[in-house]
Parts: C-alpha cells; sequence; structure tokens
C-alpha cells in the first residue's frame, strides 16, 4: 500500500479543519440568517444544535477517516460489512464535495471582486440603493461572474497541486493566522463605534419573543441546517482530515477545538456586522444582500471607510478560499483513492472539470436567468444550495450517524475504539442511547421540514 500524507503538525490538522469548516456559511450566511431570525434567541439555539447535532457527527466522520485511511470516496469500501452497500454513502459524498464548489467558487469570486471594487473606491459616496445597484451590475455580468469563479478554481487548485504539507497545510494556516487578526481587529473598529451598543443587544440579548414572531418551528429548522453547514458534515469533507493524522488524540476533543473555534469565527462575525448597522441605521435583517449591500454603505460613512471594507472583504476572501482549498484537496484525494491519480494530475483534470461545473452558476444570474428552476426569480444557484444544504448535507450525516451506531454498518464499538484512541477527552459511552436513538430522527426531521419549507 503506497504511503498516505500526513499533516506535518497537530495544529496543521485543526487550522485546516477550522479551515474547511470556517467559510461563507460562517461569515455571510450566519449573520444574516441571525439576523434575519431575530439575535441573540436564534444565536442560542444555533449553539445548541452545534453541541447536540453537529459535535458528535464531526466525530463520527473524522473516525471512519482515520480508521479506513481513506477519503469518503472509499472509505466505507475499507470498513463496511462484507456484501453490504454501505460504499453508495461515498459516491454520494463525492457528488456532494463536487456540488459544494459548483456554487460556492462563484460567491468565492464575488468576495474577490469586492476587494477590488472596495480598494477602487467604487463605492465611496453611494447610497445602499446604489450599492444594490453595483452588485446586480456584476450578478449581470457574465465576464464578471466568469472571472471571478475562474481566478477561485485556479488559486484553489493550485494550492492544492504544490502538496497537503506544503501547499494546503501551508497556505491555510497563514490565511487562518491573518484570518483571525482581520477579524478581531474589525470586531474592535465596529464595537467602539458610536451607537454599537443597540447592535450588541440585538445580537447578544436574547429576546424570545422574536422567535415566536419569525415562527418557532421555522427558526428550529434554520438554526439546524446552520449547524451542519457550517461544519460541513454528512459530505465526508471532514472525514478526510482524519485519513491525514495519526492515533495520539482522541476524536471528541480535535472535534471540539474544530467546533469552537468555527463559532468564535462565526460570532466575530456578527459582533462587526451588528454594531455597524446599528451604529449607521441599517437594518439587520436584510437578508442574503447584507455584507454585499449594506456593509459597503456602511464603510462609505466611515472614516478610513475604504480600508476596512478592503481588509473585511479580504477576511471574507480567505474564509471562503479556506474552504473551498479543503473541498478541493477532498476532490482530488478522491481521483487518488478511486483511480490511483497522482497530485498533479488530478489537480489539473478536476481543476478544469470544477471549473466547467462551475459555469451553470456562474451564467445562471445572467445568460441563463431565465432558468429559474425553483419558481420565478429563483436562480441556478438556489437549485444547487438547495440540492446541498437541505438533502445531502442532512442524508449524508444521517448515513454516517447510522454507519457508526447499527451492528450492521461499522457498529458502535468499533467507532468508540476508534475515536477513543490516543489522548483526550472520551466520546461519553452514556451518549450511546441519543446518537443511536434520537439524533438519527433529529435529522430524519430536519430533511423532512427542508422539503416541507421548500415546497409546501
Ligand atoms: N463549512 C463551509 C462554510 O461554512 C461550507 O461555508
Amino acid at each position: 500500500m503506497e504511503q498516505r500524507e500526513k499533516f506535518s503538525s497537530r495544529i496543521g490538522f485543526i487550522l485546516i479543519s477550522v479551515g474547511c469548516a470556517v467559510g461563507l456559511g460562517n461569515v455571510w450566511r450566519f449573520p444574516y440568517i441571525a439576523g434575519a431570525y431575530g439575535g441573540a434567541a436564534f444565536v442560542l439555539i444555533y449553539l445548541i444544535f452545534l453541541a447536540i447535532l453537529g459535535l458528535p457527527i464531526m466525530v463520527m466522520e473524522l473516525a471512519v477517516g482515520r480508521s479506513s485511511q481513506r477519503s469518503a470516496a472509499r472509505s466505507f469500501h475499507v470498513l463496511e460489512p462484507k456484501g453490504s452497500k454501505w460504499h453508495l454513502t461515498g459516491y454520494l459524498a463525492v457528488a456532494g464535495n463536487y456540488l459544494l464548489m459548483m456554487f460556492y467558487t462563484t460567491v468565492g469570486g464575488w468576495m474577490l471582486i469586492y476587494i477590488k471594487k472596495m480598494a477602487l473606491g467604487e463605492f465611496s459616496g453611494k447610497t445602499a440603493e446604489e450599492a444594490g445597484t453595483i452588485f446586480n451590475a456584476m450578478l449581470a455580468s457574465p465576464s464578471s461572474m466568469m472571472g471571478g469563479m475562474l481566478v477561485v478554481v485556479v488559486l484553489g487548485f493550485l494550492v492544492c497541486s504544490v502538496g497537503l504539507q506544503k501547499g494546503v497545510e501551508r497556505i491555510t494556516k497563514w490565511m487562518m493566522g491573518l484570518l483571525f487578526v482581520i477579524l478581531v481587529v474589525l470586531c474592535i473598529r465596529s464595537m467602539t463605534l458610536p451607537g454599537a451598543a443597540e447592535g450588541l443587544a440585538f445580537y447578544l440579548v436574547p429576546d424570545f419573543g422574536k422567535i415566536v414572531e419569525c415562527g418557532v418551528g421555522e427558526v428550529i429548522f434554520a438554526a439546524m441546517g446552520q449547524a451542519f453547514f457550517t461544519l460541513s458534515l454528512g459530505i465526508g469533507a471532514m472525514a478526510i482530515f482524519g485519513s491525514y493524522i495519526d492515533k495520539s488524540r482522541r476524536l471528541t476533543g480535535e472535534a471540539v477545538h474544530i467546533c469552537v473555534l468555527d463559532t468564535v469565527v462565526a460570532f466575530l462575525a456578527g459582533l462587526i456586522i451588528f454594531p455597524a448597522c446599528t451604529a449607521f441605521g441599517v437594518s439587520p435583517g436584510q437578508g442574503p444582500g447584507l455584507v454585499f449591500v449594506t456593509l459597503p454603505n456602511i464603510f462609505n460613512q466611515m472614516s478610513a471607510g475604504r480600508l476596512w471594507g478592503v481588509l473585511f472583504f479580504i477576511f471574507m476572501s480567505f474564509a471562503a478560499l479556506s474552504t473551498i482549498i479543503a473541498v478541493f484537496e477532498n476532490i482530488i484525494s478522491f481521483s487518488a483513492d478511486l483511480w490511483h491519480w497522482g497530485r498533479k494530475k488530478a489537480s489539473w483534470i478536476n481543476g478544469v472539470a470544477v471549473a466547467v461545473l462551475s459555469i451553470p452558476c456562474a451564467l445562471g444570474f445572467n445568460i441563463l436567468s431565465w432558468a429559474q428552476p425553483l419558481g420565478a426569480g429563483s436562480t441556478i444557484q438556489d437549485l444547487e444550495d438547495f440540492i446541498i444544504s437541505n438533502n445531502l448535507l442532512p442524508l449524508g450525516s444521517l448515513l454516517y450517524l447510522l454507519f457508526c451506531t447499527s451492528r450492521r454498518g461499522w457498529g458502535w464499538k468499533k467507532f468508540q475504539a476508534e475515536a477513543d484512541e490516543g489522548a483526550g477527552f472520551a466520546f461519553p459511552a452514556w451518549a450511546r442511547g441519543y446518537v443511536t436513538y434520537v439524533l438519527p430522527v433529529i435529522v430524519l426531521i430536519i430533511l423532512v421540514m427542508g422539503y416541507w419549507q421548500k415546497f409546501a
């Protein structure tokens, strides 16, 4: 058997896993969903779901990866009982990683375009409405959308083609380090703006009445979905990093580190956005346009706003790129596991494949805008996001859960033995009944509710 590549250090493993988790989900999706669903009370429910839902499933993914020493494409083949069909889950995971990138690369491109727009002062003196016009003009331009997407794809695969330690690990460590620095600087700036206190109260002091206003079921569902999305669970994106580490640490402790750091980034992103919103009289419940339409307007009104704006979109780009590089690493490892391609060959072929697969999303806002797959006004991106967020992530998570707890799968004993090998926190034995009988039901409810919300 050929020698599997390994991370050079534990911190490398943690930061790359955090990089995979920290992405648009934290810096774009979380603030606008928290804003739309009433602020602090939503945040509290979300944190509960991260702990009771995200954490155990992450331990399971890492255990499957570490025990099999394979990517999600082959890990089930290695661990499943002979004659069973669990390995089909691997193909679902492969599809999930490609699908996630099919729209993620486009939004990643928006972030890069916004760094340029901010640096050139395109938003100077513009109202929120005019900022909206600039955003829509970007969407309407096929060359901007394709250009941004292609730059992201090329950058991501270039980093991966260099190697696990020299490319992925080295670059991600730098990006995550800088991301934390920029995050803290922006937080301090935002929280010291006059008028920030009101935004802080909205974000930090729970008002459960707001949840009732938004609809309790809808808020709970949004919080659960966000927990899956932010941790990239269910498509084996995390499992691969389990396959690159040794057995010196127990996996529960490692998963706690990853979840906590991911949450810190999301939480701090909120500390930037909400105080700034109230300081400049902007409603935090704007929806997806919050960072693209509302924030440029806010930077506009701040002294040295162009500088803060550029820093903010560099931060957003690092978050997006860290996920993109991590998922590209998965995609490359699938080809290595399935067809034994070398890293360079896998990077080139997959680079072209992901670029081509990303075209429908990039052009879905302009040339292909006649395609409105989920009803009037919807885009190809909405469809891709729906397939991944409402289907593959919960379904894949359910399959990982059943695989690790059922005797017909890998089974509890083998899972527990793998998770608890090494030093650190053990996976609590008392949680067995919960993850075997309660958690699958919760995940099933998420799946069904996703459909209900979309189509009922
Ligand atoms: N976990 C990734 C994110 O939060 C997908 O954006």
